[in-house]
């Protein structure tokens, strides 16, 4: 029997782009909301003597007094190098009245929705409390003080990872960062950034002897309150324990089972923007835990030109660089040359994109067996032109339709060049339906989170391998779905171009 679409069913259909829609006036530039919070504190702790180079790119932070390290645990210096690594400024840019600040993780129009806060443990020597990652300034701000590891551990369901963890790094997104030019479909692009941010995170707490064990799963409401979020203006993401390599070394589960939100009503009330409906609507009320969710069934491949899987070789453990050097050196390419990709390095960008952030005690993806993978291959010398399934437990690619589709891709992505010009672009897609039937409305959450997790493993090899590559959250959804030949129900998530960078230029 068919069911009343779900609100995140309704969000999703209500902020795509379609060819026949006039897209919304731009945004006025005088009300852009600061990308970063600036609590006023009299005793910051300044982050920046543990980085591991010289200068700050904003130079020294301003500070009442020279801070003394003996006073400090040794907890702050980790801390300073994995908020660095993760969200800090890697790069600064002259504008008219100021500079605009670039980050270690990429964002959607860089207008950096995620926000990071850090909950120290009991036993870290650091107060107890909230406290902000100024990120312009690289610097920790007591927020509140009190007990709060202990009440978000408990509000996130006590998985064995808080009973370990050193500390908290929690994820919010600030809406109005983004809906202020994105409107409502800025929920989306909210969840692909705090996504990259994850990634990001991953493999810093990793350099630093850390793994993260995170939660897209918690009661929202609590944490909220405990936080004290205005929930119409900022909402709690993701909740990052940071677990001691020893204690994942010793074994066991450090996560518990996904979570999943209640069904709703499905109704969105006049008045209520989809934006807040979907967050809504995706909230965690009590503990309904998913055991062993099913993988959908794979839409019907009427097209498939049914030639057996190709193997794109051997498949590696991590990347080839040094994480620090390349995220620091990470940027978005701008342009690509429309030259071609080898094969190799497309194969391993794949690899580290799919296979890093695989299973075990530590898991960073919340519901990959939903996640469809697809590649549309424009200039890869070995592989036929045209549009694949991309098989990450057996790193395959199966041939699905062939034919050069660089301006469907192109028109698809709103015209930008970025696609068109491209080698291949790696597109994640979900039967969002199935995925809402095992995880209800949170299923939004958890899927756009995985595709932005993914994105950036995906972006840190690219770079780590000199191709060029870059984000695309902005496409008519049914125009990719009719590329692809998927069916309604498969909603798109988000779109990775690589392709060989254009040299920057300034105009
Ligand atoms: C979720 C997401 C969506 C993005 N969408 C686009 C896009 O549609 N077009 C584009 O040119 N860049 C896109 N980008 C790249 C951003 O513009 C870029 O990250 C931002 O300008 C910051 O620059 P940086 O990545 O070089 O630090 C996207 C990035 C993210 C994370």
């Amino acid at each position: 029997m068919s069911r009343r679409p779900s609100v995140a069913e309704q969000f999703h259909e209500g902020t795509k782009y379609r060819e026949d829609q006039s897209f919304p006036p731009a945004p006025d530039l005088e009300a852009q909301p600061s990308p970063y919070k600036d609590f006023h504190c009299e005793r910051p702790i300044d982050l920046v003597p543990d980085l591991p180079f010289e200068r700050f790119p904003l130079g020294p932070a301003p500070y009442q007094e020279p801070r003394d390290a003996a006073l400090l645990p040794p907890l702050v210096g980790r801390l300073s190098r994995v908020l660095f690594h993760t969200y800090g400024v890697t790069g600064v840019q002259e504008v008219p009245g100021g500079h605009h600040l670039f980050r270690a993780a990429p964002s959607a129009g860089a207008l950096y929705p995620a926000e990071l806060y850090v909950v120290p443990g009991p036993d870290s020597g650091l107060e107890e409390g909230l406290y902000d990652y100024a990120v312009h300034r690289h610097q920790l701000v007591p927020v509140f003080e009190g007990p709060f590891f202990d009440e978000v551990a408990r509000a996130s369901f006590s998985t064995p990872a808080f009973e370990a963890a050193d500390a908290l790094i929690l994820l919010t997104g600030v809406f109005r960062r983004s809906s202020w030019r994105y409107h409502d479909r800025a929920y989306r692009r909210i969840l692909l950034d705090c996504g990259h941010v994850l990634g990001n995170l991953s493999l810093a707490a990793r350099a630093e002897g850390w793994r993260v064990a995170p939660t897209p799963a918690f009661e929202d409401g609590a944490l909220s309150r405990l936080l004290f979020l205005d929930e119409r203006e900022e909402g709690l993401l993701v909740v990052a324990p940071l677990v001691p390599e020893s204690a994942v070394d010793a074994g066991g589960a450090l996560l518990g089972p996904v979570r999943r939100s209640p069904a709703t009503s499905g109704v969105v009330p006049v008045g209520e923007s989809l934006l807040h409906a979907i967050h809504r609507s995706s909230r965690i009320e009590r503990d309904e835990p998913v055991y062993a969710p099913e993988a959908p069934e794979w839409p019907p491949e009427e097209e498939q030109e049914c030639q057996p899987p190709v193997p794109l070789g051997p498949t590696h453990p991590g990347l080839g660089g040094s994480f620090s050097e390349t995220v620091i050196q990470r940027r978005s390419t701008r342009a690509f040359t429309g030259e071609t990709v080898p094969r190799e390095a497309l194969a391993r960008i794949l690899d580290h994109g799919h296979r890093a952030a695989s299973p075990g005690p530590v898991r960073l993806l919340q519901a990959p067996e939903q996640l469809a993978v697809h590649l549309i291959v424009l200039r890869v010398p070995g592989l036929t032109p045209g549009v694949y399934r991309y098989l990450p437990d057996t790193h395959e690619v199966l041939l699905v339709r062939s034919g050069d589709f660089h301006r469907e891709i192109g028109h698809c992505a709103l015209g930008q060049g970025l696609a068109s010009e491209a080698a291949a672009v790696v597109v994640h897609s979900a039967d969002l339906r199935a995925a809402i039937d095992a995880y209800g409305d949170r299923a939004y959450r958890y899927l756009h989170l995985d595709a932005g997790v993914i994105g950036q493993y995906l972006n840190l090899a690219a770079v780590d391998l000199g191709v060029g590559v870059s984000g695309i959250a902005g496409f008519f959804d049914d125009s990719v779905n009719r590329l692809l030949r998927l069916p309604e129900s498969h909603a798109i998530l988000y779109l990775t171009t690589l392709g060989s960078p254009a040299p920057f230029s300034e105009s």
